[in-house]
């Protein structure tokens, strides 16, 4: 990370220097929001995924907290744009993030003071092993539901849920942790969408089952509906994570992840199957500008 610039509140500087005080409210509190976003290499350069829609997300978290970042949403994802191209990246992750950087003494701070910074680093897959499918727990923990923060808000806060749920998967042998929302339906994973097929039919629990909309979930609904599946957002029960013929999470950094195992029981006969590996080339050539029905979705860091 060392020589890596952040832009910060309108600034680069390096990575070392982008420091807070210990008392700073987000630090104590959780009071952070944020995006993860992915850029990828390709024959065009490099090009940034959905740029626009997770400004738009990062500011639609930053409302939800009536948090007010003192730049336009153009600014941030031009900032975004800039700090790829400083650092000459290629694939790599990218995070916006936007905190309350007073001093902690009072909850809800007087005079709000907002500062933002956009850090991204060199970064490959997120599940070692994600070629060959990962094993992941139901947790005994339960996703947030709405009625007690909003879950479709990006915030630091938040990820305490998705942290209790990945420290009980991870110690226990598996790779990663499913959640079940507050009425027992299936969630999602720690920082994933969940997805399984059924006879050749691919579903999602929707948003009614407290996930956050994921922007590689809305990809991959919409690139599988191209490629001719028939796909249903509705509530899935725990159990067709045993009876499913394949499973996979989607996100910035899970991408396409196959699920082989859920609690020691095989995912179909055990092996990624031929949806998940077709969705995930698909979704693949995508970000890699090799579709260009899909152009809109890349953002090229001229
Ligand atoms: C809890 C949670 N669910 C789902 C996702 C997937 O969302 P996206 O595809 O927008 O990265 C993420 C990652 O951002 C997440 O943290």
């Amino acid at each position: 990370m060392s020589n890596l610039k952040v832009w910060l509140d309108g600034k680069l500087v390096n990575h070392e220097d982008a420091t807070v005080p210990i008392s700073t409210h987000s630090l104590q509190y959780g009071t952070g929001i944020f995006e993860g976003i992915r850029a990828y290499s390709t024959s065009k350069g490099t090009a940034i995924f959905r740029l626009q829609d997770h400004t738009e997300r990062f500011f639609n978290s930053a409302r939800i907290y009536r948090m007010k970042i003192p730049f336009a949403p153009k600014e941030i994802s031009d900032a975004i744009v800039e700090t790829v191209k400083v650092n000459s990246l290629g694939d790599c992750y990218i995070r916006p993030f936007a905190f309350y950087a007073n001093y902690s003494e009072l909850l809800r701070p007087k005079t709000p003071k907002i500062s933002t910074y956009i850090w991204a680093f060199p970064f490959g897959a997120y599940f070692e092993g994600v070629l060959k499918g990962i094993k992941c727990r139901t947790s005994s923990w339960q996703r947030i539901s709405s009625r007690m923060l909003p879950v479709q808000a990006k915030a630091s806060g938040n990820y305490l849920n998705s942290i209790v749920g990945i420290n009980e998967a991870r110690d226990s042998g598996f790779d990663d942790a499913i959640f079940t929302s507050m009425n027992g339906f299936v969630a999602e994973g720690s920082g994933e969408n969940i997805f399984i097929i059924k006879n050749g039919e691919i579903i999602t629990p929707g948003k009614d089952s407290d996930i956050l909309l994921g922007i590689t979930r809305e990809s991959i609904i919409t690139m599988a509906r191209d490629m001719g599946f028939h796909v249903t957002e509705r509530f899935v029960h725990r159990e067709e994570l045993y009876t499913a013929d394949e499973i996979f999470f989607s996100g910035t950094a899970a991408e396409v992840t196959p699920i082989i195992n859920v609690d020691n029981v095989p995912v179909g006969n055990g092996n990624v199957g031929d949806v998940t590996k077709s969705i995930a080339n698909a979704f693949s050539d995508i970000v890699r500008g090799k579709n260009g029905n899909y152009d809109k979705w890349l953002h090229y860091v001229a």
